[in-house]
């Protein structure tokens, strides 16, 4: 009898161990919610939890996350987490929570690092531009020595003065872009300064949500060291002063306040007008210089990878709908081009075909498999990159225009530059069907997606 009890007891301390002292809940309300950009500029928006972006997740390296969320929207919607490597039936793309409904997403943060999480329903252009993203960071124990450890999230809007919504695109005429500038749901006068003391050493991770636009960051005076790409530590830590953000991209930097007690300086984004500057504000005190906690890693380039055969080449391109594939659904957030005569609805295609009749790839849990993008999308009015984004893993940059990159590189995203060549390559752990599309999210609910199928 004794060891009975003994024996539950030590069955429920395991059971305790492994879904309440390592996990971490949250609990995310889908709903309509009003936000304010600026004092008095209200917007109506989708939100998690209200605010936009949604509520911050952050959680140590090996903890185990559980995210409870209640759809309270009229329409379907689902949850992706970007970046993290989680089981397949937890990636919010193979099915949705219908309205009223609840669906408890449950995965480990195995690797450290700056994620975020944004609707993956589609049309995902509409569900993303309304508001529903946020960010998700993963910290690595060194993080906490950090004077602060800063994220900032990146996006644009189309608004009137007002605040209504606009309907198209202010700038371009192909993708939605906005006429406003955000960070962390803060445009102008209203971004909340970052305080320094002379001598600190603050971690910023950016991220940029924005559904087609590519910030530019400038920092005044002085320079980054960037530390991370996509959440992944560099071997070789570099110094810019900017920083070109394409959509779903992210960058963790290390800014070292070296000016003089009392200045100020700023990180501006290329387009001025549009209200993105973070001000950089320093108190009058100073301190000895912090020396950087950052851990460089070893390498893990694939051996041999630059002269391995592309076991796919995948042909980024664009053209005109046809009338039959306008019968075949646009969804609301079709991109319609202005071609003079009228409106023509716009196709981008992997190979020549649009999803879902693109060609799957077909991998082995642990194949080391490499890819090559060309993009052909030279034609239309103007010459477009595509950020192109792998659900499920991560992958090394192996050439850009086919040139080995400055620095070993590890993305989940990774701009193809218009009229150029990219390759990649990864290793899958977790079997499953995987997103592969690009990153601009009018291109990726108009056709240009593809699944990776992998098998154990
Ligand atoms: Cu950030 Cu398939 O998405
Ligand atoms: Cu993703
Ligand atoms: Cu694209």
């Amino acid at each position: 009898m004794k060891i009975k009890v003994l024996l539950t007891n030590a069955i429920l301390v395991v059971v305790l161990g492994v879904t309440n002292l390592d996990a971490i809940t949250v609990k995310l309300d889908i709903k309509e919610s009003t936000i304010e950009l600026s004092p008095g500029l209200k917007t109506k928006v989708w939100s998690y939890n209200g605010t936009v972006p949604g509520s911050p997740i952050i959680v140590a390296v090996g903890e185990e996350v559980v995210v409870a969320a209640t759809n309270r929207l009229r329409v379907p919607t689902s949850i992706h987490w970007h970046g993290l490597e989680v089981p397949n039936d937890q990636d919010g793309t193979m099915s949705a929570i219908e309205p009223g409904e609840s669906f408890t997403y449950r995965f480990p943060a195995t690797t450290a690092g700056t994620y975020w999480y944004h609707s993956h329903t589609r049309p995902v252009l509409d569900q993303n531009d309304m508001g529903l993203y946020g960010a998700f960071i993963v910290k690595a124990a060194e993080d906490a020595k950090y004077s602060s450890d800063r994220t900032f999230v990146l996006d644009d809007w189309y608004l009137g003065v007002r605040g209504e919504r606009l309907v198209g695109t202010a700038r371009g005429g192909m993708e939605r872009l906005g006429n406003l500038e955000t960070v962390n749901g803060k445009t102008g006068d209203a971004i909340l300064p970052l305080h320094v003391v002379q001598g600190e050493l603050h971690k910023l991770r950016f991220i940029n949500v924005s559904t087609a636009a590519v910030h530019t960051l400038k920092l005044s005076t002085g320079q980054f060291r960037v530390t991370h790409t996509d959440g992944h530590p560099l071997t070789q830590p570099y110094l810019t002063d900017t920083l070109v953000i394409q959509p779903a991209e992210r960058f963790d930097v290390e800014y070292a306040a070296t000016g003089t007690p009392g200045s100020r300086e700023r990180i501006e984004s290329s387009d001025r007008d549009l209200g993105l500057s973070i001000p950089i504000v320093y108190s009058t005190g100073t301190q000895s210089p912090l020396a950087s906690p950052f851990i460089v890693p070893a390498s893990k380039a694939f051996p041999g990878i630059a002269t391995k055969k592309s076991d796919y080449t995948l042909e980024l391109n664009s053209r005109m709908a046809s009338t039959m594939a306008m019968d075949h659904g646009m969804g609301m957030g079709g991109m319609m081009m202005d071609h003079g005569s009228g409106t023509m609805p716009m196709e981008w295609t992997i190979n020549g075909k649009k999803f879902p009749d693109t060609d799957p790839l077909h991998v082995e849990v642990g194949q080391v498999v490499k890819i090559e993008f060309i993009n052909k999308d030279t034609q239309m009015m103007h010459p477009m990159d595509h950020p192109i984004h792998l659900h499920g893993t991560y992958f090394q940059v192996v050439s850009i225009n086919g040139q080995a990159p400055e620095r070993e590189t590890w993305k989940d995203t990774v701009s193809v530059p218009a009229g150029g060549s990219v390759e990649i390559a990864f290793q899958f752990k977790n079997p499953g069907d995987w997103m592969l599309h690009c990153h601009v999210l009018d291109h990726e609910d108009n056709g240009m997606m593809t699944i990776v199928k992998v098998k154990v």
